[in-house]
């Protein structure tokens, strides 16, 4: 686990004259304390050497597919996984083709057929290159497949006399791009705090193939990640089961189960700030079969169901590693208020986010929210809101708490 925000990029260098210039690159990122590692296409080791490339990210450098030893240690689908952003530059027209029609020949292009992760491309070329009918075609099939791009640029090229449009973006040109693609954290009243976030369902199994689940969307959890994210600070966020991507620079712990999200909150690094909004299953089938279970026997299966560990409550009422501040969620469909209130002195969190789910309010899955915010202090109803501003609205409210009841912020 990451305790830190570090950045990790994986940059793919293509075989272009403009490759020399990823070197630079390479260090401006480094210098703004993102990680970065390289893999080279063949072409891109006609243009810059594997040895300055590693000398600058101080890291392997990555370039065979078939390469055994790089496949047993780390392999393409490692690389990705390890990487939050991956970048392309210079993305040659040769490159684009390639990626535009899913091909997998070598190991750059086999990273980017299998990740899941975005990608920005910084593409470079001779000018008729660029406008050709193929070029645009395949730049338009990449953009609506997601990729993001970043140049090429107007100018002079290398080639004596040509000018165009296809220089390779400026280096802090593509730091910008960089920087909206997967954010960076500004500094902000969280910077130095770690945030530690639940949310989504939780699955628990029946047997191999069926098990029980909720309507939770987690959309709410993970606009609470993001939000404190932009505030500044260090997030984990565990999220069960949900179809939603990773926020940007937030580490993500994924779980199924009850239990597993609780030994993953127990395993975190000590959170400042913990917010609780996965809708976690009350129960679990007390012996999952391993086995599908048939049809056909004389009567219906009977399930039999143990209560879950309860996490909000566990962190609530530790001693050690409490955080400062613990806010729960709760979501009733009747009494919403008096519920609310009884469950944050019976968990011992220090702050509820209660709302309605009952079916009609599309709060459940929805966008928007409607939320009671109840504290020692009393209730406060704020009005229906987008989840991101029910979640930015919460993370600043938590921010400032911080501030006033700790002296080192
Ligand atoms: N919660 C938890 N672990 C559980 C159950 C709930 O951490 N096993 C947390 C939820 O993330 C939420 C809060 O407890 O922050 C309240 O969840 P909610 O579903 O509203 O209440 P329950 O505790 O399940 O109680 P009930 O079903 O009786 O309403």
């Amino acid at each position: 686990m990451t305790e830190t925000s570090q950045r990790r990029i994986l940059l793919i260098i293509g075989g272009g004259i403009a490759a020399y210039k990823c070197l630079d690159l390479i260090r401006r990122l480094r210098e703004r304390g993102d990680a970065v590692r390289c893999v080279m296409t063949k072409a891109a080791s006609q243009f810059v050497t594997k040895l300055s490339v590693g000398a600058l990210t101080n890291d392997r450098v990555f370039s065979d597919l078939f390469d055994l030893n790089d496949e047993r240690e780390i392999g393409h689908i490692r690389l990705s996984r390890e990487a939050d952003l991956i970048v392309v530059a210079p993305a040659t027209a040769d490159l684009l083709a390639k990626m535009a029609g899913g091909h997998a020949d070598d190991l750059a292009t086999a990273i980017l057929m299998a990740t899941d992760k975005p990608v920005l491309v910084a593409a470079a070329m001779n000018p008729r290159m660029w406008s050709h009918p193929a070029t645009t075609r395949n730049v338009a099939l990449l953009s609506s497949d997601g990729i993001s791009f970043v140049g090429p640029a107007a100018g002079e090229m290398a080639e004596r006399g040509e000018a165009g449009i296809g220089r390779l973006a400026e280096t802090l040109e593509i730091i910008a791009a960089i920087d909206r693609v997967i954010g960076r954290a500004a500094k902000g009243p969280l910077t130095g705090h770690h945030v530690l976030v639940t949310a989504g369902p939780t699955h628990e199994p029946i047997d191999p193939v069926r098990y029980i689940a909720n309507r939770s969307s987690g959309k709410q959890g993970y606009a609470i990640a993001a939000a404190a994210r932009a505030l500044g600070a260090d997030v984990t966020l565990v999220s069960g089961p949900v179809s939603l991507p990773d926020p940007a620079g937030v580490k993500v712990i994924r779980v199924e189960t009850a239990a597993e999200m609780l030994s993953a909150v127990l395993a975190a690094p000590h959170a400042d700030i913990g917010i609780f909004a996965a809708a976690v299953a009350d129960w679990r089938v007390a012996e999952a079969a391993d086995e599908k279970i048939k049809k056909g026997a004389a009567a219906a299966p009977q399930l039999t169901l143990t209560e879950n560990p309860d996490i909000l409550k566990t962190m609530s009422q530790r001693t050690a590693k409490r955080p400062a501040l613990v806010i729960g969620f709760a979501a009733e469909t009747e009494a919403v208020i008096a519920h609310a209130t009884a469950k944050r002195k019976s968990k011992g969190c220090d702050w509820i986010a209660a709302n309605d789910v009952s079916h009609e309010t599309g709060i459940m899955g929805g966008d928007r929210n409607t939320v009671h915010l109840i504290t020692a202090d009393g209730v406060e109803s704020w009005p229906d809101m987008a989840k991101g501003d029910v979640a930015k609205r919460l993370v600043s409210r938590a921010a400032e708490h911080l501030a006033r009841t700790q002296v080192d912020v």
